[in-house]
């Protein structure tokens, strides 16, 4: 994963290190296990490399070219030398790198052959000796090395020999380019220099940039390695509308992106996109793939566009898709479902797919994301940056788009259905965190956890399980409720808890069935529905839906499921937005 920047000032300043060190802050999502920077002075390179969150930097000497880098561990452990940046053996190169060099044992064996000494376990330090090794200015040497190396990778080098420019490639991995009008800045993700530019140029596969110093300005220069060929390319103005992001009075970013939903909810009632993307899905055959929490929200879509448009939705995992791509039929439409939009599995699903010749289409957050400029169509949930690594607000604007597009389908868009069930949360939120609350004091002290519940509450189960487990550590368990008599009945004993979606659906009496089967075996029960039942133990009461609007329920379910995580994780002391092992952004394989 890791996220990379690097900047290029036509002059030297003092605020250079500081803001390489606030635009990694941004790029924290795609991991913080270790994090560092190297900038050129009088001296050479200059570098810092620490383990932990970001803090602030040692240095602060004016500098005009820095890079940096957040990373989340692949190759070699979470230890200084193994963070970036990875230098040369003379210490006149240094490399940052955001992917999987696939080939880097053979291609380091042959360096060590060579006399290169390496001082890390990470497959990226091999870029900065061959970078070492060849001869020329860095564009050339970058031309060389790129078809050298399988795998995805961004990659953003500097050498102090040439300490008027930086040289980026990219393969798979996410780059851009923000200019501004002294400073081009290269970075995972333009959130970087939000506070900068809003002018972005994005690499595509293949590409190599070249920014260097030219007397007054910064020039460009673009080579692909894949095409073989220069490359001119255009820049395309950000929309940073909704794209701030404040903590505001809150605690967590999660506790805060929790509360926002209905106002959230509001701005992703995005009618004509559902309408074009129905118009897209309409008599075809249509495979969903995702990761995650949005894999969940596309098997919740499937229960809604079966229930409101009789429409049959595929659902695959991300990671799974490119066993059956081939097999796929031509005129099938993919529909790829992914918050960040930069998912390496999916993307992979994406370029594959599009290979075959099928169409995409995207249910996708962030705007500028390599999924929704590779989408012929895009549903955008319009939720603004969602920071804490647990996904909420991303998921309730997923399930939101089902509905919109499912109603599209059935050739009628309830609009109005959709505006009170929204309300309904606004009322309820704060009862939903006070039962939550209660909740979590008896969830704190469990192993294990059991969510269950029946057709469309069955991937609701399955989320509420995956925020459990990933923010309080608990082992939780989302199940559809009628297999638990196949197996998993043997695990409840006294006082395990079970929390039972059961709202008064066409789901409810099989659901209360089921729950009274754990009841019976010493289970403690936990009811999530309209209707009090003498065998809950605790209830978190939803409001009631009319017979004709009950596939709305999920829409009211996933709050109260978020808060108890939130409340667990809380109360065990848990890094709440920032879980142990995670990242926000997966990309990697
Ligand atoms: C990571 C995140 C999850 C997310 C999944 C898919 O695992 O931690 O919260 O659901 O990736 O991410 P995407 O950005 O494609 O929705």
């Amino acid at each position: 994963m890791c996220g990379i920047i690097g900047l290029l000032k036509l002059n030297e300043s003092d605020s250079g290190i500081h803001d390489i060190v606030e635009g990694l802050k941004r790029l924290e999502y795609r991991g913080y296990d270790s994090w560092g920077y190297a900038s050129i002075n009088s001296s050479g390179i200059v570098m810092e490399k620490k383990i932990g969150r970001i803090t602030k930097a040692t240095f602060n000497h004016p500098a005009s070219i820095i890079i940096g880098h957040t990373r989340w561990a692949t190759h070699g452990n979470v230890t200084e030398a193994n963070a970036h940046p990875h230098l040369d053996c003379n210490n006149q190169i240094a490399i940052v790198h955001n992917g999987i060099i696939e080939n880097y044992l053979e291609l380091r064996e042959q360096l060590i052959k060579e006399g290169h000494t390496f001082k890390s376990q990470t497959d990226s330090e091999v870029v900065t000796h061959l970078f070492e090794k060849l001869q020329g200015d860095l564009f050339e040497r970058a031309k060389q090395i790129a078809p050298m190396l399988r795998g995805s990778f961004s990659l953003v080098i500097m050498d102090a020999r040439y300490s008027d420019q930086l040289v980026a490639i990219k393969n798979e991995s996410p780059l851009a380019i923000g200019i501004a009008e002294k400073e081009a800045i290269f970075a995972s993700d333009p959130l970087a220099f939000i506070d900068q530019t809003d002018d972005a140029i994005f690499l595509t596969e293949g590409d190599i940039a070249l920014a260097k110093k030219s007397g007054n300005k910064i020039t460009f220069e673009f080579f692909n390695y894949l095409t073989n060929n220069s490359v001119t390319k255009q820049s395309t103005k950000l929309d940073w509308k909704n794209q701030k992001i404040e903590l505001g009075e809150y605690k967590h970013y999660m506790l805060k992106e929790i509360v926002e939903q209905p106002v959230v909810m509001r701005q992703g009632m995005n009618l004509d996109s559902a309408q074009d993307l129905a118009n897209e899905m309409h008599n075809k055959k249509v495979i969903a793939i995702g990761c995650g929490t949005a894999r969940h929200s596309a098997v919740i879509g499937k229960h809604i566009l079966n229930k409101i448009a009789k429409f049959p939705l595929e659902v695959m995992m991300a990671h799974e898709f490119s066993y059956f791509v081939d097999e796929i039929d031509k005129d099938t439409v993919i529909l790829a479902v992914s918050q960040s939009g930069e998912t390496a599995d999916v993307m992979e699903c994406v370029r594959k797919a599009k290979k075959r010749g099928l169409k995409i289409i995207s249910i996708v957050n962030v705007p500028s994301s390599s999924l929704a400029r590779d989408s012929n169509k895009v549903f955008y949930t319009n939720c603004g940056p969602e920071i804490a690594v647990a996904s909420t607000k991303a998921f309730s604007n997923q399930i939101l788009a089902f509905y919109l597009i499912a109603f599209a389908l059935s050739g009628e868009i309830k609009k109005q259905k959709i505006e009170s069930v929204i309300g309904m949360l606004d009322k309820n939120i704060s009862y939903f965190d006070l039962k939550a609350r209660e909740i979590a004091e008896y969830l704190k002290n469990k192993v294990h956890v059991y969510i269950l519940g029946k057709g469309v509450n069955f991937p609701i189960a399955l989320e509420g399980a995956l925020k459990l487990k990933e923010i309080s550590y608990i082992h939780a368990e989302g199940m559809p409720s009628g297999e638990l008599k196949h197996g998993t009945l043997a695990l409840i004993e006294h006082g395990v808890p079970v929390i039972l979606i059961c709202p008064t659906d066409y789901t409810y009496h099989d659901s209360i069935s089921n729950g009274l089967e754990t009841k019976a075996r010493g289970a403690y029960l936990i009811g999530i529905s309209d209707k009090p039942h003498p065998s809950f133990n605790m209830w978190i009461q939803l409001p009631e839906l009319s017979k004709e609007d009950e596939i709305l329920y999920p829409l009211l379910e996933t709050i109260p499921l978020q808060l108890i995580a939130y409340y667990t994780a809380l109360a065990l002391g848990r890094d709440v937005d920032k879980p142990r092992n995670l990242a926000k952004s997966v990309t990697v394989k």
